[in-house]
């Protein structure tokens, strides 16, 4: 069911992302992580988010585990689930980011579309997709929860790298490589792209 826009007025903040940018002295973005089951996005996102707070950062993190056990326990993993997904986290995620803070997501999110889809929701400094990049092989070993393993017996379908397609980011502000990196490494390699970009100090 969805709403007729013609009855639903915008109300235009009166506090605005600038106020609380000036409030927080740093501005505001989503560090859009994405990558196979097992790559190490919630790691990488709890590590990230410590190192942030260290700096006097807020941010948040958002991980698919925790979302799919609230706002999106109704979603499956089938192609049209997972648009659905990620076309709510978007939402939520420019909500947190017009909230003044730097905000984590930790989803597989396998299809370059639903990626765009997101993009297309902020400015072009506030968008910044990570490949969290580790191989099939790499994960299926560490298989963390198990997960793998019953994919391979068919206990779970479409699971990606298996039974559903994981799409590789054509074009995204940083690889971060899991299987050849540290977790310190890989939140050091963010933190001084965010420097570079003048996003913090
Ligand atoms: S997606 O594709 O972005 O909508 O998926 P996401 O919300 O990130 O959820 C991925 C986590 O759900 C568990 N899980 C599965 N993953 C992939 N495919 C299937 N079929 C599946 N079923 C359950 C799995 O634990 C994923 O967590 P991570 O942290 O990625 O391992």
């Amino acid at each position: 069911m969805t709403s007729d826009s013609r009855n639903i007025t915008w109300h235009q903040a009166v506090i605005g992302k600038a106020d609380r940018h000036q409030l927080n002295q740093h501005g505001s973005c989503v560090l859009w992580l994405t990558g196979l089951s097992g790559s190490g996005k919630s790691s990488l996102a709890v590590s990230l988010e410590r190192e942030l707070f260290a700096r006097n950062i807020r941010s948040y993190v958002l991980d698919c585990d925790n979302i799919r056990h609230g706002l999106n326990k109704n979603l499956g993993f089938s192609v049209e689930d997972r648009k659905e997904n990620i076309r709510r986290i978007g939402e939520v995620a420019k909500l947190f980011v017009d909230a003044g803070l730097f905000t984590i997501t930790a989803f597989i999110s396998p299809f370059q579309e639903d990626r765009d889809m997101v993009r297309k929701l902020f400015n072009q400094d506030e968008f910044i997709e990570i490949h969290v990049s580790c191989s099939l092989e790499e994960c299926e070993k560490r298989d963390p929860k198990g997960l793998y393993k019953k994919a391979r017996n068919g206990e779970i379908k479409d699971f990606t790298g298996i039974s559903s397609p994981y799409e590789v980011p054509a074009n995204p502000e940083l690889v971060i490589e899991t299987d050849k990196l540290s977790i310190q490494e890989s939140v050091d390699k963010i933190v001084e792209f965010l420097q570079n970009r003048k996003l913090i100090g």
